[in-house]
């Protein structure tokens, strides 16, 4: 083998993929040097012609080995700066245009509001508890002492399951769940539930046939109506804002007497009343019923009505969030328009 040669070949070598090793040595120009038509391997391929004929077999042996090695190198090299700098260099993407924004969702206002109302009860001690939506009768009905000929037990007022044979209904309130809870459990407890109630109801501004309530239920030895008074004006200032005022007035539910209506001083005009639109000039809003647990409920869940007093109130979520909010169609919450929801 001439020496000449193989130690051109071993300078070649080393040079070659010293600068293939740093990064500003640019691939086109390396083949250009090395491999090219007029590169450094093409030159030597034309001594070989001046070598004696039986060493010109090694010799390009030799020479192709290199080029091979090389060949090799530049492709592995391409390769990696393709998957790094290569492409953002070469590409056609604008890196200062506007990004494509992520559109990340948020809960909906009626249950926002849901958890909004829970916090409250939360952090004064209360639990959270769930019943089904499917119910029977006598949850929804019977065991609250609504009798069997009150309207809201009319085929108008309630969604029966026909393929149940009517056995089952769509709960119309959530006050079942304070049976379900009470025969599970037994006193003291403080509790709510939140969910779905259905009616039959034509969708109209101030109705919708399913809606959310929340449900508040208190029982114990000594249990008053201090208590529900209490505990509903820390509610209101909490959620409806720190100078809201409650107002009781006498009504009747069939599952608690007494009972009351509850009215928060109006959001809009703080009571002034006058010519305030959302009041119609009351400076009160109507938002829940409340009363004293009825003794035919505590025996129908195996109370004794002589050892245990309670409460309990029921509030709609959607009437509490129109309020809240000065929104003016219950149906804004279903008919899901972004421009609505975007705004919570
Ligand atoms: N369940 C009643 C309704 O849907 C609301 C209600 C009133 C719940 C008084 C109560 C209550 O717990 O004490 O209209």
């Amino acid at each position: 083998m001439d020496t000449d040669i193989q130690s051109e070949l071993d300078k070649i070598k080393s040079e070659a993929l010293a600068a293939l090793a740093k990064p500003e040595t640019k691939p086109e120009e390396f083949e250009h040097r090395y491999l090219g038509r007029k590169g450094l391997l093409r030159d030597l391929t034309q001594k070989v012609g001046a070598l004696p004929t039986e060493k010109r077999g090694e010799a390009g042996r030799l020479i192709n080995e290199l080029k091979n090695t090389l060949t090799q190198a530049l492709a592995d090299q391409k390769s990696k700066l393709g998957a790094t700098a290569q492409p953002a260099a070469k590409s056609t993407i604008d890196l200062t245009l506007p990004g494509d924004r992520k559109h990340i969702g948020h809960l909906h206002p009626v249950y926002q509001t849901m958890y909004d109302i829970s916090d409250v009860f939360i952090r004064m001690g209360f639990d959270v508890v769930y019943g089904p939506e499917i119910e029977t009768p006598y949850h929804n009905f019977d065991a609250l002492n609504i009798p069997s000929d009150h309207p809201s037990r009319d085929n108008f007022d309630t969604f029966y399951l026909a393929d149940t044979n009517y056995k089952y209904l769509l709960r119309s309130h959530t006050s079942p769940v304070q049976i379900r809870a009470m025969k599970e459990r037994k006193p003291p407890l403080s509790l709510i539930t939140v969910g779905k109630v259905f009616r039959p109801d034509t969708p109209a501004p101030s109705r919708y046939p399913m809606f959310h309530q929340m449900e508040c239920l208190m029982v114990d030895t000594d249990i008053s109506f201090a208590h529900l008074k209490g505990v509903l004006d820390i509610f209101c200032k909490e959620f409806f804002g720190p100078d809201t005022k409650t107002r009781f007035r006498p009504s009747f539910f069939p599952f608690t007497e007494p009972s009351a209506e509850v009215d928060i001083s109006c959001v809009i005009c703080g009571g002034a009343g006058g010519s305030c639109g959302l009041c119609r000039g009351e400076g009160w809003l109507e938002i829940l019923g409340a009363g004293m647990v009825h003794p035919k409920v505590f025996e129908a869940v195996g109370y004794d009505p002589e050892e245990y007093t309670g409460f309990a109130f029921g509030m709609g979520i959607e009437r509490a969030a129109l309020l809240k909010y000065g929104i003016n169609d219950i149906r804004l919450f279903t008919e899901n328009h972004l421009r609505f929801l975007n705004q919570f």
